[in-house]
């Protein structure tokens, strides 16, 4: 694979956010646009270093510290046994044995709360359907004259804001598996559902999942990035055409009340790291209303 083309990638903001999320507090070193890219000298940058306690506690899911006498050896750039450590984007640098992130400075050194170094994998299932009024019309927005799609959002615990139901890919699991499985665990047990109800709902869900359309694949603006651990993933889109499906389950619809609902998708979404970008496209492909 190529070398990352740093022009043709977004200037993260997110990533640059001054205080790291969850952290109590922890400052990035401010990073102004123009020195974002890497080869823009600066020497007077003083990253913080910055490595949350659980991480560095070393938990089954992240990474030992790396030592410069060369005893713990990732293999950057490649499959790594279980660990996918190849970027979706291209070859990353690795500096004095450490990943550089693809899409320069954040503020800060070390990986924060992610568990690798480098990249590190998630799966983002958008599962959407259109807006109904109770006989099953499809409404459309009184401006654009265009559907209005929904899509099952969840609010998240660390930052609270509303997002798409993902999470990290497991050592050893594919994309696929993971869209799956953080679906079910992340929006459908918080669901108002009997048992049987949810067994229903499972069965639909991998029926709907075996066809998705993929809308995103690459660098995330994360506010936990950091110059050593950054966040990608592979977005999803499986549509309920007909709303049959997984469409028809009740979720806490349009309110704030539960952390799950079926959002209604408009260019006024405020939502979790680059999350707007991956909706606002599945909407053009559906041709709905923004
Ligand atoms: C989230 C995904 C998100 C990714 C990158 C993961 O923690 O679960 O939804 O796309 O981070 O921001």
């Amino acid at each position: 694979m190529s070398t990352v083309n740093i022009a043709k990638l977004p200037l993260h903001i997110k990533a640059r956010e001054k205080i790291y999320p969850a952290s109590g507090g922890v400052g990035r070193f401010p990073v102004p646009d123009d020195k974002v890219p890497w080869n823009v000298e600066w020497p007077e940058y003083q990253p913080t270093d910055f490595t949350a306690k659980v991480v560095a506690e070393g938990p089954v899911w992240a990474d030992p510290e790396i030592r410069t006498d060369d005893s713990v050896k990732l293999k950057f750039n490649q499959r790594d046994g279980k660990v996918n450590r190849k970027s979706h984007i291209g070859n990353y640098e690795v500096i004095e044995g450490v990943p550089r992130n693809p899409c320069g400075r954040t503020g800060m050194v070390g990986r924060g709360f992610l568990g690798k170094w480098g990249p590190n994998h998630a799966a983002d299932p958008i599962v959407t359907r259109w807006k109904s009024d109770q006989h099953g019309n499809i409404l459309k927005d009184s401006e654009t004259k265009k559907p209005i799609l929904q899509f099952v959002a969840i609010k998240r615990k660390d930052t609270g804001e509303w997002a798409i139901p993902g999470g990290m890919v497991d050592a050893g699991d594919t994309v696929s598996a993971t869209l799956k499985r953080e679906f079910g665990e992340e929006a459908l047990n918080s669901m108002d559902a009997t048992d049987a109800e949810k067994k229903t709902i499972e069965k639909s869900v991998a029926d709907l999942f075996k066809c998705g359309i993929e809308v995103y694949r690459g660098y995330v603006d994360d506010p936990r990035n950091t110059d050593n651990a950054w966040m990608e993933t592979v977005a999803v889109n499986f549509h309920d055409m007909s709303g049959n499906s997984v469409g028809k389950f009740k979720l806490h619809a349009g309110d704030d009340a539960g952390d799950v609902q079926w959002a209604d998708i408009c260019s006024q979404l405020k939502l979790f790291a680059s999350h707007e970008s991956f909706i606002q496209k599945t909407a053009s492909n559906l041709d709905a209303h923004w």
